[in-house]
């Protein structure tokens, strides 16, 4: 190990990503932040708004704008880059338009001898991730997408709520795509060590039909909050910057991010958000669980539709 800093490129500078440097800044994950966007303009303002806040910041971190010449030594690239939701709009709809947006992005990236781990979050993302891998070339371990880290979290917040339980101390997962198709493992399910069918027959207050009613708000949440203020960041930027040091600490956490399945789950050749293991080099390994047989056929269905989807763009 060097005691060279750890360098984080960020490509696309827009709601998610100036929220997601702001985060990276407040949480003093990363001793470099370089960052990038056809909008020159605004990284320059960024880099000099952000520059402004280190007094009050945890960490010292050296924030530019820069080129993609800065990725040859980056740790991660993060992809923010992108056209976002139109109300109304699904993932899947943004799929043509992002998909050339990327293999740009990408193909300078990797000209620069990148060779660091990429973390995807434009969306849609599972589409974009296996994107990244076939255009960049790199291992399928060192391509992350943000996959349904956000849906989880908004579960698991919902959940908290609900039981008046410490979100963190609820363990919840939304798998699949991060979309419309994605999927609740309630068989997976529990508060503290408590699985959560036992943690509701304590009360008969809870109902299970209240578990599908906030699983569908939590799915359909980003469309909400759409309607309401155009666009969503902060959650998804935390969710960001978690992916980010869970990488540069090698934490090895478990978190629900799009990854390449091989032969897991009965699937082959598509990145799907999944619990899987983070470290340092990447993905470490995918968490299998035992699906009751709904859950599978919901996840046959979601990587179905995800299958279909990417098979309407061209990928080389
Ligand atoms: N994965 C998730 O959970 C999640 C959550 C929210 C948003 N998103 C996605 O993140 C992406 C960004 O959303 P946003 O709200 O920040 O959008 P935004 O429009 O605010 O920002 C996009 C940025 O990308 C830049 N850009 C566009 N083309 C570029 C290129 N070729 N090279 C460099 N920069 C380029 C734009 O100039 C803009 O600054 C969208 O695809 C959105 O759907 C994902």
């Amino acid at each position: 190990m060097s005691n060279r800093v750890s360098k984080v490129v960020l490509v696309g500078t827009g709601a998610v990503g100036s929220s997601y440097a702001f985060a990276l800044l407040n949480q003093g994950i990363a001793g470099e932040l370089v960052m990038i966007d056809v909008n020159k303009e605004k990284t320059e303002g960024d880099a000099m708004d952000l520059n402004h806040g280190l007094p009050f910041a945890p960490a010292k971190m050296i924030i530019r704008h820069g080129d993609y010449s800065d990725c040859y030594n980056a740790d991660i690239v993060v992809l923010t880059a992108g056209a976002a939701q139109k109300p109304g709009e699904t993932r899947l709809d943004l799929v043509e338009k992002n998909t050339r947006i990327t293999k740009s992005i990408v193909e300078e990236v990797m000209a620069s001898g990148f060779n660091g781990i990429f973390i995807v979050a434009s969306n849609p993302v599972d589409i974009l991730t296996y994107a990244t891998w076939k255009f960049s070339g790199l291992p399928k371990e060192r391509v992350i997408g943000s996959g349904t880290i956000l849906d989880t979290a908004r579960l698991r917040y919902m959940l908290g709520d609900y039981f008046n339980v410490d979100t963190r101390n609820v363990h919840a997962y939304i798998i699949g795509e991060h979309g419309d198709t994605e999927l609740p493992v309630w068989s997976h399910a529990g508060i503290g060590v408590i699985p959560i069918f036992d943690w509701m027959r304590k009360d008969p207050k809870y109902k299970v039909e209240d578990l599908n009613d906030i699983f569908v708000q939590a799915r359909d949440a980003a469309y909400r909050i759409i309607e309401k203020k155009g666009a969503t960041y902060y959650g998804i930027a935390m969710g960001l910057v978690r992916l980010t040091k869970a990488i540069l600490q090698d934490e090895h956490s478990i978190l629900t991010v799009s990854t390449y399945l091989d032969g897991e789950y009965d699937h082959k050749d598509v990145f799907i958000g999944i619990p899987a293991i983070v470290t340092r080099n990447g993905i470490s390994g995918v968490i299998k669980m035992e699906l009751t047989a709904t859950e599978k056929d919901r996840l046959n269905h979601s990587i179905r539709v995800l299958k279909e989807t990417m098979n309407s763009v061209n990928l080389s």
